[in-house]
């Protein structure tokens, strides 16, 4: 097993500053240790897939590297008693990806304790399309339910809404029965978001108040965050009394200027969400809502490409311009 050579997208440093990226060889030995070896079959390009791709130093540290936060394939090799050949499993978040040789390659090998069953209700394929993006998505609407938050309440808004993250979901909260308002840079989209189910498309500079005002009009009753700075802001502003809103990303910026006043004059939560450190009994629950109750149509929603084309990919993603998931096919 040790001998084999397997393709991988591999980034690497040509001089300090500047990265490159190509589809190279691998070998087994190479990979780090690890209780259980997995063939790849499914990736999906995550925005952090992208940053390590250019040498984000706050996601990778040590180059040459291969990105990929998700995988999704069967056991080829395993030390643990729970897990064994054949097993069909995923793998998401933890190092996988960041320091540890990811999913855009078509081998992996990580801890027993980072692997999770394919949950039963969803193919290999299905996983992976969702990927960290749905699970996310799965962790936001999760806590929208355990703050008691019903259809009935309100509206739900949703930035970055055509993003990987965004796209699901508007799609697992409008499979819930929520109103969702989706707000885009992609007004052009919304066809593709009221296919996912959002009720009103709204244009991102309508979440956008640069004015020192610490409250705005009450819009919202939850929101998912995909964006940060002044759209956080915005958001958190505008929520309605007991609002939650969850907050995920930062496309727009890490930073965050706000007073107490949200919080303490309209009881707004701000829940973080943290999908690569989920605790693993938590971690199988959302898995297992995704797959059962929570399971969305993915029609429409996912473009397959194989690694060849994941270079291109990784640009549009920066840029902001990806729509929906694109799932990377390791073997096509
Ligand atoms: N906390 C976690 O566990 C977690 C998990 C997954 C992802 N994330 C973070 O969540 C964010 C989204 O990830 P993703 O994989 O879904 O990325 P993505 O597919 O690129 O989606 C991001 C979307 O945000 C919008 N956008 C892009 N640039 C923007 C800007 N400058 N201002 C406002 N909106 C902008 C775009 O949608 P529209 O054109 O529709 O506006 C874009 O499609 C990233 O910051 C990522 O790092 C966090």
């Amino acid at each position: 097993m040790e001998e084999i050579k397997f393709k991988s997208l591999i980034v690497e440093e040509i001089e300090d500053g500047k990265f490159r990226r190509y589809i190279g060889e691998k070998s087994i030995s190479e990979l780090p240790n690890g209780d259980i070896l997995i063939k790849v079959l499914y990736s999906s390009l995550n925005y952090k897939d992208a940053l390590s791709a250019i040498g984000h130093k706050g996601i990778t540290r040590k180059y040459p590297h291969t990105p990929g936060i998700d995988a999704g394939g069967v056991i080829v090799g395993s030390n643990s008693e729970n897990f064994k050949e054949d097993d069909v499993v995923i793998v998401t978040g933890y190092d996988l990806g960041m320091n540890t040789s990811g999913g855009f390659g078509q081998f992996i090998r990580v801890p027993a304790d980072w692997v999770v069953p394919l949950p039963k209700g969803i193919n290999l394929k299905e996983a992976m399309i969702y990927g960290t993006a749905g699970f996310t998505a799965g962790l936001c609407v999760n806590a929208f339910l355990e703050k008691g938050i019903k259809p009935e309440d309100g509206k739900i808004l949703v930035t970055g809404a055509t993003g990987g993250v965004g796209s699901l979901a508007v799609s697992i909260l409008a499979k819930l029965g929520y109103h969702v308002v989706a707000s885009t840079g992609k007004l052009e989209k919304s066809e593709f978001l009221k296919k996912l189910g959002a009720k009103e498309i709204i244009d991102r500079t309508e979440v956008y108040d640069v004015s020192p005002k610490p409250l705005l009009p009450r819009k919202w009753i939850a929101a998912v965050d995909n964006v940060g700075g002044v759209t956080l802001s915005t958001v958190i502003r505008s929520m309605d009394y007991d609002g939650v809103v969850a907050s995920v990303g930062l496309v727009e910026s890490e930073k965050l200027n706000i007073t107490v006043y949200p919080f303490i004059l309209r009881g707004v939560s701000l829940v973080g969400i943290d999908s690569a450190q989920t605790k693993m009994p938590k971690r199988l629950k959302i898995w297992e809502h995704l797959a059962t109750d929570w399971k969305i149509s993915f029609e429409g929603l996912w473009r397959e490409i194989s690694l060849n084309n994941l270079s291109e990919e990784i640009d549009r993603i920066l840029k902001g311009e990806q729509v929906g998931k694109v799932l990377v096919n390791l073997w096509i």
